[in-house]
């Protein structure tokens, strides 16, 4: 890769800011300084800008935990994104969110610029799981469990696949309900409309895992973190 890329990539600036920099002389190559910006670099390299090592990271992957009022898009010309919670330091123009949770809907989001990953996590044949924790008007049943179990029809014509739903407490006095559903697709609303299937209504979703991947109950609403080496290994692992 040419070295102004290189340092391009790394979010050292512009790739005209960093041919500056090389011309500059702040730019040093397995201990050379260098003056020309088209020499090539390899991972075995030592580079680095201003005597601090510049290291290579061709993928990044942050888990977010995705507060209400946010869309799960790359640019809205109304809302805020998920990718505007991220630090000047963090943003990059290639990262993306894996999926999507929608606007009133908390929790787990994977915001990677990884597209071979993301379409696997996504792709229906992997049956990745999604586990989804939910608050619902209305008094959930073991004939709604059962139903959730074999599979139901959605707005009349789409069925889903077979999802675990349990019942976490349920309230009579106030007629609603909380539950845990774990779910193996990702149809658009799946959670609200199963729920609306059943005659009740989702009041508050937040999505707690997806694979073997949970939520850092640490990260507070709007916060993330990078993914921990054994964390992407556990994604990766979901998708073999
Ligand atoms: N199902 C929904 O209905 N909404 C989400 O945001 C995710 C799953």
């Amino acid at each position: 890769m040419r070295l102004d890329k290189f340092l391009a990539d790394m979010q050292i600036g512009s790739r005209k800011e960093v041919k500056k920099y090389i011309k500059d002389r702040r730019v040093t190559v397995n201990g050379q300084v260098i003056t020309s910006d088209k020499i090539q670099v390899a991972d075995h390299d030592v580079v680095t800008f201003d005597h601090q090592p510049v290291q290579y990271q061709k993928y990044f992957y942050y888990l977010l935990n995705k507060p209400q009022g946010v869309v799960s898009a790359t640019t809205d010309p109304r809302d805020k994104t998920v990718l505007d919670l991220l630090k000047d330091k963090d943003q990059r123009d290639d990262l993306f969110p894996v999926g999507r949770l929608d606007k009133n809907t908390e929790g787990l989001l994977l915001i990677s610029n990884d597209g071979v990953l993301a379409h696997q996590l996504l792709s229906p044949k992997k049956h990745v799981e999604k586990e989804y924790y939910a608050e619902v008007a209305g008094i959930l049943t073991v004939e709604d469990v059962a139903a959730f179990a074999k599979g139901i029809i959605i707005d009349g014509n789409e069925q889903t696949l077979p999802a675990e739903m349990t019942i976490l407490a349920v309230d009579p006095k106030q007629e609603c309900s909380q539950m845990r559903l774990i779910l193996h697709e990702g149809k658009f609303h799946q959670v609200k409309r199963m729920v609306k299937a059943v005659g009740k209504e989702v009041t508050y979703l937040k999505r707690v895992r997806m694979g073997d991947l949970s939520l850092d109950e640490e990260l507070a609403l709007g916060d993330y973190r990078p993914l921990t080496e054994a964390e992407l290994a556990l994604l990766k692992n979901a998708v073999k």
